[in-house]
């Protein structure tokens, strides 16, 4: 049976796009989110947050009636769920949202619905998610016992790479896990609609691991660069030229140390599997903790650096969470700007950050931070630190203005 058309619950970085790009394909999409203004925005042709080409698409899916929003979800032949899963302060899964998702999602279905969880979720969630559903529909099943109609459930992992979210989307291999094997060809079904990459097809739960544990194989081989790091300088060793030296091995590719790991996946996803098997994720876990660890590591130095001068100016260069963007989520170098400008109370942080017109909230509201252009900062710097290697901070005559300070390089930019 043809799937004609979706809900897409929660529009936000990954449910947005989803939906358009299969109204691009005509599919009657309707997009369901909690928050009145993105529903607007949506209904209006406009999209709320930024992401290249998003906007030609949406515009055109309303233009045409392909696609439109509303706060709550109607009957579809398949359902998408794209909604946030973070975490408790104690490190837990929330998995409220996707609680919430289902209840609202509940009421819709007729039985022969295809239903897939896209958010990065941990193992079991996609099974949580099916028995939310069953507990307030107990006519239902995800298999035909008792002669109930039956509903497909399946879990899609998003790989996608912000700012390039409308290319991956098509070009990226996708994993579809599926809670029975029916549900994981539904599922396939659908995503063959756009996808041009190859879809990959296992159970549920593996497919939430995968996810998971492609973040923490990053995070875990960026913990050993940047543990790496903290050895070197202890050792009076150029870390860079270490690690330059040691991936001439046929067999070897260490990456690169930098102030800490953030974004919203790495610095996060590895923590499921870490909850999810807390006696066995011993590495993980360590992984985890060595990067968390690297900002203050940092922060020392800038101290160390400061020792001595009475009311020191320190030059922040950079403050996203990854060269040449604007996405501070997570980001280690905005935790260290905060905590300098605690540390250092009688200093002034001077942040460089050409992908930003103003400080977040947190920093703005502190009287010895200021956003500034490079040149203002290097020029009035006691220490300078840098954080980012954007492009903006190559620029060749760079490295002869830093000497006149104290500088730190997080990125091996400056060498
Ligand atoms: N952004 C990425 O690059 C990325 C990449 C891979 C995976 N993911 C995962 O995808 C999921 C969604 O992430 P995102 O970046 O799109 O989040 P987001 O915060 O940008 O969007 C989530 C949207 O869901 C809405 N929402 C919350 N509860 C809802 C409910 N009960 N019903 C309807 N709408 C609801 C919110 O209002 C918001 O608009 C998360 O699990 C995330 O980890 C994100």
């Amino acid at each position: 049976m043809g799937i004609s058309s979706v809900a897409v619950i929660g529009l936000g970085y990954i449910g947005l796009p989803t939906a358009a790009i299969l109204a691009s394909q005509d599919v009657t999409v309707l997009g369901v989110d909690i928050s009145q203004r993105t529903v607007d925005a949506v209904n209006r042709g406009d999209v709320p947050f930024v992401e290249p080409d998003l906007a030609t698409y949406v515009a055109g899916a309303v233009t045409q009636g392909k696609l439109s929003a509303a706060l709550t979800p109607s009957p579809a032949d398949a359902f998408i769920v794209a909604v946030p899963t973070p975490f408790t302060d104690g490190m837990k899964p929330d998995l409220s949202y996707i609680q919430a998702a289902a209840q609202a999602i509940a009421p819709q279905l007729q039985g022969g619905e295809l239903l897939i969880l896209e958010s990065t979720s941990p193992p079991g969630a996609t099974q949580r998610m099916a028995d939310w559903i069953l507990e307030a529909r107990p006519d239902l099943s995800l298999d035909g016992s008792g002669s109930r109609p039956v509903i497909h459930v399946a879990h899609c992992p998003e790989r996608v790479l912000p700012g390039r979210v409308m290319i991956e989307l098509v070009t990226n291999d996708r994993i579809v896990g599926g809670l029975t094997a029916e549900a994981a060809e539904r599922a396939r079904d659908l995503y063959q609609v756009f996808c041009q990459g190859e879809i990959l097809l296992t159970d549920a739960v593996t497919a939430e691991m995968a996810k998971l544990v492609e973040n923490s194989f990053r995070d875990v081989n960026i913990a050993f660069a940047n543990e790496l790091s903290v050895i070197s300088d202890n050792l009076g060793i150029d870390v860079w030229e270490l690690i330059r030296l040691a991936n001439h091995h046929p067999r070897v590719n260490i990456l690169q140390p930098g102030p800490g790991v953030g974004g919203h996946c790495i610095a996060v996803d590895p923590w499921f599997i870490v909850d999810a098997a807390p006696e066995d994720a011993r590495l993980i876990r360590t992984a985890r903790e060595v990067n968390d660890a690297k900002p203050q590591w940092v922060i020392d130095k800038v101290r160390t650096a400061a020792e001595g001068v009475a009311s020191p100016t320190v030059a922040a260069l950079g403050l996203a969470f990854k060269a040449n963007i604007d996405d501070l989520r997570e980001s280690p170098a905005r935790k260290i700007v905060e905590q300098l400008a605690d540390e250092m109370a009688d200093g002034t942080i001077l942040v460089v950050e050409p992908h930003i017109e103003e400080l977040p909230k947190e920093l703005a509201n502190r009287r010895n931070v200021e956003l500034v252009s490079l040149e203002d900062a290097l020029m009035r710097a006691d220490v300078s630190v840098l954080l980012v290697d954007h492009d903006a901070f190559h620029q060749e005559n760079l490295r002869e203005s830093v000497p006149s300070t104290i500088s730190i390089d997080t990125r091996g930019m400056w060498r």
